[in-house]
């Protein structure tokens, strides 16, 4: 992965629109009745007060115009929402096999409608150290857990992104890489409150380019953990490969977790950029999650 220093578009601080007025706005709307059905649908899920700190939001602009998707393009991020228009995302199933004794294939508007969806703003940060302050609309991992009711040998989860060629520009552009894009959690990181399946963010549907239609958020790790249009969730025994650890083991384990004193080999994790200001700040134990999560480590994960 290549560390880009300032792209030619980050603006000034003074050229972002604050949070305030993005909430205002649609507020604003919904009162007015200016937002339809499918607006006031997609504002159902309340932010869950326990993350709600919109300080440092990141415009939406920039959650969707900077993206790692590299299905949809494997070097430029900022062309990633360009490359959508062949990927299909409805209707949309996955599949949940492996150690469970209920497996099952879900259909993912059945599945958004029975979980309790909410808002979370979370901050993430990406291990090439450029970071964001989002607001994702989801639910947690545990409850699909518990409803397929997971073995007592099942140990951990591997994730698969869906595998279209025809679709996904990206593939063909470079296709030396390990498709399909795949990650891993072990359970008890899966069972974390914080660890969330995503399908909305800013209040909407979630952009092709930021995983549609389903992804995981794990807030405490490095982005890449956070794999996007999931087709498949197998439990596992063994810790299962990921497509980061294939490619350079030496640089991406499997645990990934945002540890400010643990440098990359080629450059230092101790500081983080705001994306789109440039803005620097230290980078946070866990992401600024330990309090949620240091009691599942010992410090040695890598
Ligand atoms: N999932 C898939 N399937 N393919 C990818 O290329 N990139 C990962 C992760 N999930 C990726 C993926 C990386 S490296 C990061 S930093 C985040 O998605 C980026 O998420 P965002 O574009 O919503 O910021």
């Amino acid at each position: 992965m290549l560390i880009r220093t300032r792209p030619g578009w980050e603006l000034p601080e003074s050229a972002v629109t604050p949070e305030k007025f993005y909430l205002n706005r649609r507020q604003l709307l919904a009162a007015a009745g200016f937002l339809g059905v499918e607006g006031l649908m997609a504002d159902t899920a309340k932010r869950n007060p326990e993350f709600a700190d919109a300080t440092k939001l990141t415009p939406e602009f920039a959650a969707t115009g900077y993206n790692n998707f590299y299905e949809l393009h494997p070097t430029d991020k900022e062309k990633a929402k360009d490359l959508g228009d062949k990927f299909i995302t409805e209707p949309w199933s996955f599949e949940v096999s492996g150690l469970v004794n209920k497996p099952k294939k879900y259909d993912l508007d059945d599945i958004r409608k029975r979980m309790p969806m909410e808002e979370r703003i979370y901050r993430f940060r990406c291990v090439e150290t450029w970071a964001m302050v989002v607001p994702w609309t989801g639910f947690p991992i545990s409850q699909l857990i518990k409803e397929v009711e997971p073995k007592p040998n099942a140990k951990y989860l591997r994730f698969v992104t869906a595998n279209r060629p025809d679709q996904f520009p990206g593939m063909k552009m470079a296709p030396f890489y390990p498709w399909p894009y795949h990650e891993g959690l072990r359970m008890d990181e899966a069972m974390n409150p914080l660890a969330m399946f995503v399908t909305g963010i800013y209040g909407k549907p979630l952009p092709k380019q930021n995983g549609a239609p389903l992804r995981v958020v794990t807030p405490w790790k490095y982005g890449y953990k956070s794999i996007k249009a999931i087709v498949k969730i197998e439990f596992t025994e063994k810790e299962p490969p990921t497509f980061w650890n294939k490619l350079q083991s030496s640089e991406y384990g499997f645990y990934s977790n945002v540890e400010p004193g643990k440098p990359h080999p080629r450059w230092s994790q101790a500081n983080e950029r705001l994306i789109p200001t440039g803005e620097r700040q230290k980078t946070l134990q866990y992401n600024g999650y330990e309090k949620y999560v240091a009691g599942m480590y010992n410090g040695k994960e890598f």
